[in-house]
């Protein structure tokens, strides 16, 4: 907790602002006006309230969405292992020691996965007599891409990391809502379910994620938010199986 507090001011930009609100304003403003009062950008696609929804696109979603929320998972679960010997994101957690202990396990069981819960998921839409599909382009092509990131690029994964959490528990809970009403007899999924406080562990993630992004320089942060339309783009194209 020390780091977080005696981190000098930065030396440019935005002195004193934690740096999770820096990557939450970048992201607001990546959303389209119908999507969220703080959205800036015009619509392309038909809004939420407009999809017709089928529970074969949503089942790709979701099995797309496993696959993502799965690689996270492993990435951070193997970077807090300490004999994982590759060069890669563990690295750079090293980085991040306090008093002379690893802060290592960072990002690991935080109380937001999602893989297990979606596996419950699906193995209740199996039990209805759905097929459940394999992951599909979207969800492969992310999980690569993630995979990547992690070994190279730790502010680009953070990035990545942040938004697939947040957005799912903000407007992600949204549309399974509404998907919900429309095709599941307004079934409440797995995926939508947090054990304990969210709001609580949402912001034990937002403590960790700036006492990470104390140690970077006002470069690295600011590579880190300019990866946010990448991860609008991957999780827009997620999306896109619902309501096409
Ligand atoms: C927050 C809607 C897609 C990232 C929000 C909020 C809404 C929303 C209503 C809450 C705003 C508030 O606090 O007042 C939607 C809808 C989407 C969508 C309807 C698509 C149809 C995305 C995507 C991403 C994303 C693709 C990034 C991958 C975020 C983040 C927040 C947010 C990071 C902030 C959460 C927080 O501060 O706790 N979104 N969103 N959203 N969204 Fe989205």
């Amino acid at each position: 907790a020390a780091a977080a507090t005696e981190m000098a001011p930065a030396a440019s930009g935005e002195e004193g602002k934690a740096f999770v609100e820096e990557m939450r304003a970048v992201a607001m403003r990546l959303h389209t006006k119908d999507q969220a009062r703080e959205g800036e950008k015009e619509p392309q696609a038909p809004p939420v309230a407009k999809w017709e929804p089928s529970v074969e696109g949503y089942l790709r979603f979701l099995v797309d969405s496993k696959l993502v929320f799965q690689t996270l998972e492993d990435i951070v679960e193997r970077a807090a292992v300490p004999w994982y010997q590759k060069i890669s994101i563990f690295d750079y957690f090293d980085r991040n020691t306090i008093n002379g202990s690893y802060t290592d396990a960072e990002f690991r069981n935080t109380g937001l996965e999602r893989s297990e819960a979606l596996k419950k998921d699906l193995e209740w839409f199996k039990q209805q007599g759905h097929a459940i599909p394999e992951p599909s382009a979207p969800g492969t092509t992310y999980a690569t891409y993630l995979e990547e990131l992690s070994e190279k690029d730790p502010q680009a994964f953070i990035c990545h990391f942040y938004n697939v959490y947040f957005a799912h528990t903000a407007g992600g809970r949204m549309i399974g809502k509404k998907v919900a009403e429309k095709i599941l007899n307004k079934k409440e999924l797995e995926f939508y379910k947090w054990e304990g406080n969210l709001s609580q562990l949402l912001q034990n993630v937002r403590n960790k994620l700036n006492q990470v992004a104390s140690s970077w320089s006002r470069e690295e942060k600011d590579h880190c938010l300019e990866e946010t339309e990448k991860s609008f783009a991957y999780s827009g194209d997620l999306l896109r199986h619902i309501f096409t």
